[in-house]
């Protein structure tokens, strides 16, 4: 049995998110699921860009007055917001536990599955850049074509989560010309250090982890059972003592949660799961 309460660890939308979680749902059983998805779609583009605006004050303030590392922190949370779907609590805590793998040379490569627009990847490469006195490889692994459909495995009482945004095929995208635009036009990353794996987990997981070699952090955003499931998986055995795991959507997506409870009841892992404050959580190989 993991040491965690399966029911202590839930989704902590932000203050907007609790807003719009009043009457989104109203909208959602009222309108077709085309016609809500685009009215969706344009109120989270200004949510976000109300969220990055927002994220100025605390921006200039870590800059004037925190320590080093809160400076670098608070830097590429400002450049990356507009790459992230987690926002600033994913794209900070991505940096945390690169530091965390960082200030203990935990050996290995970084690979996230689940890239959509490269936000938290481009953290994770970038804080590592900056913290580590090595360069390591990063794998992103994605489809590049959207979400899959979620199988038997991701519903509960007919929901696939706890969340507000409609995940239908093909959406969370991200295409491989927008990310490597990104990554090696936009922040400059090597093309010899980042590689951008294109397919389903499903194919490619399998197929390049040898490649992969040992993975010092492990980030999955694949809000999905299998999704979660195949990298956890094929990747958990290549991970040294002190590496890393995230789990994005472990209080968002029930899939997600299911293969992570699964997975550590397996395997008998008691490393505690810490929150990263809105929902997804991290442990450490003990
Ligand atoms: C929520 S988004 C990732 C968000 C991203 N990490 C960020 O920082 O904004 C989920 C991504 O997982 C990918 N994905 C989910 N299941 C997959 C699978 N089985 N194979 C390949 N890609 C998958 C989708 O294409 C999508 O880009």
């Amino acid at each position: 049995m993991t040491n965690v309460n399966d029911s202590s660890i839930q989704y902590n939308p932000s203050f907007v998110g609790k807003v719009a979680r009043l009457f989104l749902p109203f909208l959602e059983s009222v309108l077709p699921l085309s016609l809500y998805k685009l009215v969706y779609d344009a109120l989270y583009v200004n949510y976000n860009r109300t969220l990055h605006g927002a994220y100025y004050v605390k921006y200039i303030i870590s800059q004037l007055f925190g320590s080093q590392n809160s400076k670098i922190k608070s830097d590429l949370t400002w450049r990356l917001l507009p790459y992230s779907m987690g926002g600033r609590k994913a794209l900070e805590n991505a940096f945390d536990v690169t530091h965390e793998i960082e200030s203990n040379c935990i050996p290995g490569a970084i690979v996230e599955c689940g890239v959509a627009e490269g936000g938290t990847a481009a953290m994770m490469a970038l804080a590592s850049a900056q913290l580590g006195t090595e360069t390591r490889q990063k794998w992103f692994f994605d489809s590049y074509e959207g979400l899959p459909e979620p199988t038997a495995e991701d519903y509960k009482n007919g929901k696939t989560g706890d969340f507000i945004r409609p995940l239908p095929e093909g959406s969370c995208l991200g295409t491989i010309e927008q990310v490597s635009k990104l990554m090696y036009e936009t922040l400059h990353l090597s093309k010899k250090e980042v590689t951008l794996v294109k397919g389903w987990f499903q194919d490619t997981v399998p197929y390049e982890k040898n490649n992969v070699g040992k993975v010092a952090l492990l980030r999955l955003d694949g809000d999905w059972y299998e999704s979660t499931k195949i990298p956890l998986e094929n990747f958990y055995d290549q991970i040294p003592t002190g590496g890393c795991i995230i789990i994005d959507d472990y209080a968002t997506c029930y899939g997600s949660r299911k293969a992570v409870d699964e997975f550590r009841e397996t395997r008998a892992i008691t490393s505690p799961l810490q929150e990263d404050g809105r929902g997804g959580v991290w442990f450490k190989k003990i």
